[in-house]
């Protein structure tokens, strides 16, 4: 199954959520700030994109999977939604305010992750500020199903899992603030991140 359908299917059976806890936290850091647009990379079926317009942000959300993006707008008209592989994102220079990626930048290969790190770096304004969190190598599915890739698993779909330093590595062209690991229980299992937190 490609990560597209299989994405697909999961939003069309789950139901809405309430925001990450990530996403509160990154509401902390800005809300002091005369920040007003966020995009919202791999939203999923946006609970957390709804959570940051319903603080006052404008907010474009952007997925591949359809069904969680339609049910995303058929629900949020304020919200800007939009279908397109993250790799393939055709925002113009300097248009985002916060860059926010929630558990959806780790499906690339090595090539495709440095392209959507250099990209987002392009998208967003001078002073603005990017939250990311991926799975870490620590995470308790590394390592499970076929290896496709240097720190890359094919289990149900593809994920490559960070360390501090590939991390690093990818906001290079950012001003890096903290770089840190985490661990919760996410979707029911214990699982282990990278969180990073960079500006322009
Ligand atoms: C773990 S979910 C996180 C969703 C959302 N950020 C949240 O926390 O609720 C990963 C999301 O990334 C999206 N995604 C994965 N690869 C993608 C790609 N190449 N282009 C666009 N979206 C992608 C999936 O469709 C899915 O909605």
């Amino acid at each position: 199954m490609s990560n597209a359908s299989y994405w697909n299917t999961k939003w069309k059976s789950r139901s809405n959520e309430p925001a990450n806890n990530f996403a509160e936290r990154v509401y902390k850091q800005v809300a002091n700030k005369s920040y007003k647009t966020i995009l919202d990379v791999g939203c999923g079926n946006g609970r957390d994109s709804v959570y940051f317009a319903n603080k006052g942000l404008k907010v474009t959300a952007v997925d591949f999977a359809g069904s969680g993006v339609k049910q995303l707008q058929s629900e949020n008209k304020d919200i800007e939604c939009v279908l397109s592989d993250i790799s393939r994102m055709q925002f113009k220079s300097n248009s985002f305010d916060v860059i926010y990626a929630h558990l959806s930048l780790h499906y690339f290969d090595d090539k495709t992750t440095t392209k959507v790190f250099e990209d987002l770096y392009k998208m967003l304004k001078k002073g603005g500020s990017i939250f990311i969190k991926c799975k870490s190598v620590d995470d308790a599915l590394f390592g499970k199903g076929k290896k496709v890739g240097e720190n890359m698993y094919k289990d149900d779909h593809v994920r490559h899992f960070f360390s501090k330093e590939y991390m690093a590595e990818k906001l290079h062209n950012f001003t890096i603030i903290k770089i840190r690991k985490t661990s919760s229980v996410y979707h029911y299992y214990k699982s282990a991140f990278i969180e990073a937190v960079a500006t322009k």
